[in-house]
């Protein structure tokens, strides 16, 4: 049958129209185009399965609305529409008469669409949609179902208040992150039984955060973010009971309190981002339940009410942690010895606790993949010690607002070895002496801050 696959990409960036009439004109040109390009290259006819891909990209090209969007889907082969930032409008998806669609994707994100989407829209007979983009526009509601082929639906920053609207379907991935989502209406959502990936971010929804999704739903689940929201109620209730997907848990900025974390999460093995920094967590840091989670690789704990000592057996996540941020809380002691094993670290920030103690020459000195340290605003004193810059690969050192005292250390860059050192802050403590000259051989260097020191 000699079918053959080609692939026509249009890029038409640097197209600068003025007025619809031009835009109309260039369109239809294009669409002459293409349809003459489909004839001959294919005698027999088209139907959506055959193997033929057109993509056409018309992003930014400063096309606005008027009928176009209707004609393309008339194009047999088109199955990629890319339409993003452009200044298409609700009325332009409105369509009486649906014909042939073979779309498979459509990026309508960033255009003008500003009222309620139609009920019937051109996208109505396209049997093999599998994914819709209509981030960045301005939709207050309208219809949101749009057939059973629909796998990802990006409506993420519209002005959608009500999460009725809104079908599981088939739908493994749902954006619906920067809404006006309010209340407690996150349940229908949470109940969809296929996603993979959920974003419901920058919304204001409070209450609980409904175990549904986590009980039965999350077995596919992989990626889980609801963070800034208002969500309420005790950290420790949510149950994580089948997370064995489970990449990424996003609930920072929220109101989840107490001083446990929910046993279960220990099921969630294949974590690799815990993201729970500013909610009203207390007490001492689960060592052990995180430490092992052994895929951890950014664990953000910041700005909760965590007191204590930070714990050993968290230096056991440390095979694969980069990121690791537990800074404004109320930690006191020192960063166990066992995170000399955190070979992968890149960023560690423990400021504004209540540290002391000489753990960075003990310890932090010794993480060969270190670029960035922050622990400002803690309770270290002696000299800051030089080997804090030799054996690790530091970028950005922050240790002002400490009791560091004794001369502003000599060596900070090697003449001998590559420095990236960009930035060393160290205001606010009790150093004295001067300006050392070696600081020459900090090539990268583009800020020191030696202020309020004696
Ligand atoms: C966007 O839509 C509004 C109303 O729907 C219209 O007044 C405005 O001119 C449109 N903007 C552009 C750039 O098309
Ligand atoms: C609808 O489609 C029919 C048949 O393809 C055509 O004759 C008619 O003009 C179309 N109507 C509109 C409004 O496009
Ligand atoms: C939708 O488009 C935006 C850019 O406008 C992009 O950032 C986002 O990744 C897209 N969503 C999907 C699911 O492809
Ligand atoms: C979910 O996915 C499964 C398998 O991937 C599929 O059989 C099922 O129809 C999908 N839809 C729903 C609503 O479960
Ligand atoms: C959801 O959309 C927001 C805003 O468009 C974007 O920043 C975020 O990365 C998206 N989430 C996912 C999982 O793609
Ligand atoms: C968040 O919830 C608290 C009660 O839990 C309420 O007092 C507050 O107004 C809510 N904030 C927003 C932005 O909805
Ligand atoms: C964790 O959450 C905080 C607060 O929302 C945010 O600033 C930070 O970028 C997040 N980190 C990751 C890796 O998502
Ligand atoms: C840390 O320093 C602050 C202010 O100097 C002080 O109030 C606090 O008690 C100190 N904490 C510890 C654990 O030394
Ligand atoms: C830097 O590290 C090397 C090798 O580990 C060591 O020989 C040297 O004494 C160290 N210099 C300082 C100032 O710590």
């Amino acid at each position: 049958m000699g079918l053959f696959c080609f692939f026509v990409l249009l890029l038409f960036h640097s197209l600068n129209f003025t007025s619809a009439a031009s835009n109309e004109d260039v369109v239809k040109k294009l669409l002459l185009q293409f349809k003459q390009s489909s004839v001959q290259s294919d005698p027999h006819g088209l139907t959506c399965s055959e193997g033929h891909v057109i993509t056409l990209d018309l992003s930014y090209s400063g096309l606005i609305g008027s009928h176009h969007l209707p004609t393309l889907t008339a194009l047999p082969s088109l199955q990629n529409l890319y339409l993003q930032g452009n200044s298409f409008s609700a009325s332009d998806l409105s369509v009486s008469n649906i014909s042939t669609c073979c779309l498979v994707t459509v990026d309508l994100s960033s255009n003008n669409i500003t009222s309620p989407l139609p009920v019937r829209s051109f996208l109505e007979g396209c049997e093999n949609l599998a994914l819709v983009n209509l981030s960045g526009n301005s939709i207050p509601g309208g219809s949101f179902s749009f057939g059973a082929s629909l796998l990802q639906l990006d409506i993420s920053r519209n002005l959608i208040s009500d999460s009725s609207l809104l079908t599981c379907q088939n739908l493994n991935l749902l954006n619906v992150s920067g809404y006006k989502l309010t209340g407690k209406q996150s349940d229908s959502i949470l109940s969809c039984k296929n996603l993979t990936t959920l974003d419901l971010s920058y919304n204001a929804l409070s209450g609980e955060i409904p175990n549904t999704i986590l009980e039965s739903g999350s077995a596919s689940l992989k990626y889980l973010d609801l963070s800034s929201n208002n969500f309420t109620g005790k950290f420790a209730s949510l149950d994580f009971g089948q997370c064995s997907s489970l990449t990424l848990l996003k609930l920072s900025h929220n109101n989840l309190y107490g001083d446990e974390f929910p046993s279960s999460l220990a099921n969630c093995q294949a974590l690799e981002t815990l993201n729970l920094t500013s909610n009203k967590l207390q007490d001492k840091i689960p060592g052990a339940l995180l430490g092992n989670l052994n895929k951890l690789r950014q664990l953000f704990l910041g700005r909760n009410q965590f007191s204590g000592e930070i714990p050993a057996e968290l230096g056991k996540a440390c095979g694969t942690l980069q990121e690791l941020d537990i800074s404004d809380n109320i930690l006191t002691g020192e960063l166990p010895s066992s995170f000399v094993s955190c070979s992968s670290l890149v960023s560690l920030n423990l400021g504004r606790n209540q540290l002391s103690g000489n753990f960075l020459s003990t310890v932090v000195s010794k993480l060969p993949s270190l670029r960035y340290l922050y622990v400002p605003f803690n309770n270290i004193t002696g000299p800051v010690p030089p080997s804090i810059t030799n054996g690790t690969r530091l970028q950005v050192l922050d240790l002002s607002a400490n009791l560091f005292t004794g001369n502003v250390p000599s060596v900070f860059c090697f003449s001998n070895a590559p420095s990236a050192l960009e930035k060393i802050l160290l205001a606010n403590n009790f150093l004295s002496g001067t300006v050392p000259s070696e600081l020459g051989n900090c090539k990268s260097l583009k800020a020191i801050d030696l202020s309020f020191n004696s």
